[in-house]
């Protein structure tokens, strides 16, 4: 199959969070599979440059309409991780991606609007027959009206929608007038059935908009695309989904295991295997001292989190578990920033209470390097998430050998079996987990993992090699995303398209 990804994140270029990993991951394992992927991008001002080969600019000047006018777009194409990648810039007076960071503008409907449809005239102008066209999140949702309305009728009409949607918290709501400025036409689309918000009449949402023009809609873990189909978790979109039920799925994200793979990781101190565990102390013991936390203590657990500090995250529930390590005995360390001021703010205060003490460190910045020796020096991982669509980290932490406390909810649940529930295959058992997402449950997991780690240190050894050994590769997910291409594909042949 020939697929084209069309998304606001890619890892390691443009990444904020999980969705950038996913698009490199997943794209990765569909190329390994002999599938022919591409992936097209904005051209940020402030991507990771130095992990793009071969940059260059290509000959084709895209014409992109805009607010009634046509803008002339550079494209540039170059490879990322082994995948051919399309960047686009615009030559916009609004410079909308020369700003400084991916997302959090006061135009962002218009930013990501402008490029879902530079993007689908780039396909179009470059002559592309996809067979699917895979868009991703609220950003790059307006591919599917854009696609059936506009290009499809153009010619470019070879491909299947796939839309992935990775958190429904984030919907891209905007008044209704917004959709004309990329050529949308708004009488057609602000409509109950269509785009239409479900609760307010004069605005469109793109999510919606969606679900309701792709052919194939998913979201990123098989729990939390049950939770989104009930009124309290839907976020308002839950009849939406129970309508299009039949083309909605959940599957699992995998993490790309070259990428985190703690026996060749070149941002670790000492690389290490679940068959020689000696090298994750050896990670331990230079954390502790580039942080200047107390080594006097060998066996102390080092509890890690690694996050974006926002409610979803249960941000009032990691604070409580800094302090309730600390009174366990334990060390914390959390890396985490937030777009939240007040949050970030809040965890500046709790940064520089203790940051001279021997046992806690909090650094609140984004930090792809001291994220990896977080994961392979700390013995345990926490994620109290409120809501967690898949998440990503507790399977990353499980590769370097940190066993996961997780609150039981949206991929969570599919990915973190606790090490008591006899419910579950022993062998699949891997971590800490507690369902109420308040300080109690907190406690009681993070009490029971200390328990464990303190009185069956062999045990815990075997469930550290365990988890370790865990298959969170893509290579499931990938051909579960590829049987739904694939069918979607025989059923447009099928009917005559
Ligand atoms: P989300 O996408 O909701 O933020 P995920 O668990 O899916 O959560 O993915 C988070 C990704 O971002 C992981 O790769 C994680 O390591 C990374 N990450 C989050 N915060 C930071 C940070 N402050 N520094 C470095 N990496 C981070
Ligand atoms: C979103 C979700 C997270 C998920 C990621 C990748 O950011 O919050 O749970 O893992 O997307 O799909």
């Amino acid at each position: 199959l020939h697929v084209i990804h069309i998304a606001a994140e890619m890892a390691p270029v443009a990444k904020v969070g999980g969705l950038g990993d996913v698009v490199t991951g997943l794209s990765k394992s569909l190329q390994k599979r002999g599938h022919l992927v591409e992936i097209v991008l904005p051209k940020y001002d402030c991507m990771q440059y130095d992990q793009i080969r071969n940059l260059r600019v290509l000959d084709t000047v895209v014409e992109s309409y805009f607010d009634g006018q046509l803008y002339k777009d550079k494209v540039w194409v170059g490879t990322v991780e082994g995948l051919p990648v399309y960047f686009i810039e615009p030559l916009h007076p609004d410079k909308f991606f020369w700003r400084g960071q991916f997302y959090g503008e006061h135009d962002d409907f218009k930013r990501f609007s402008f490029f879902s449809r530079a993007a689908l005239e780039l396909l179009l102008q470059a002559g592309k027959k996809p067979d699917i066209i895979h868009c991703h999140d609220w950003q790059t949702a307006f591919v599917a009206p854009l696609y059936w309305d506009l290009y499809a009728p153009k010619g470019l009409n070879s491909a299947r929608i796939c839309f992935t949607c990775h958190n429904f918290e984030y919907q891209g709501i905007a008044p209704a007038s917004e959709l004309a400025s990329c050529g949308l036409d708004v009488d057609q689309l602000n409509r109950p059935d269509r785009m239409q918000d479900n609760s307010a009449h004069d605005r469109v949402n793109p999510i919606k908009g969606a679900v309701v023009f792709s052919n194939i809609v998913t979201t990123v873990s098989p729990t939390y695309a049950q939770e989104v189909r009930t009124a309290e978790g839907g976020r308002g979109l839950h009849s939406t989904l129970n309508f299009h039920s039949k083309k909605f799925a959940g599957i699992l994200n995998g993490i790309d295991t070259d990428a985190w793979n703690p026996a060749t990781d070149d941002f670790l101190k000492v690389q290490y295997s679940a068959n020689d565990l000696q090298g994750k102390a050896e990670n331990k013991a230079a954390l502790r001292r580039m942080l200047r936390l107390s080594s006097a203590d060998v066996g102390k657990p080092l509890v890690g989190s690694i996050t974006r500090l926002v409610p979803q995250k249960g941000v009032h529930l990691i604070r409580h578990a800094i302090y309730r390590t600390l009174e366990l005995g334990g060390q914390f360390v959390l890396l985490g920033s937030s777009p939240v001021p007040h949050i970030q703010r809040e965890f500046e205060g709790i940064a520089s209470q203790f940051q001279n003490h021997d046992d806690i460190r909090l650094i609140l910045k984004y930090d792809e390097s001291l994220s990896h020796s977080i994961y392979s020096a700390s013995d345990m991982f926490i994620i109290p998430s409120i809501f967690e669509p898949c998440g990503l980290t507790q399977m990353i932490a499980m590769r370097y050998g940190s066993v996961p406390i997780a609150r039981k909810t949206g991929g969570l649940h599919d990915s973190v079996f606790d090490v008591d529930d006899d419910t579950v295959p022993l062998r699949f058992r891997n971590g800490f987990t507690f369902l109420t997402p308040d300080e109690q449950g907190v406690n009681n997991a993070l009490e029971r993992a200390f328990n464990y780690y303190r009185n069956n240190p062999e045990s815990w050894q075997q469930l550290v090699q365990s988890v370790m050994n865990l298959d969170f590769s893509w290579d499931s997910s990938a051909s579960q995303y590829e049987e739904l291409y694939s069918k979607a594909v025989a059923r447009a042949k099928a009917a005559g398209h």
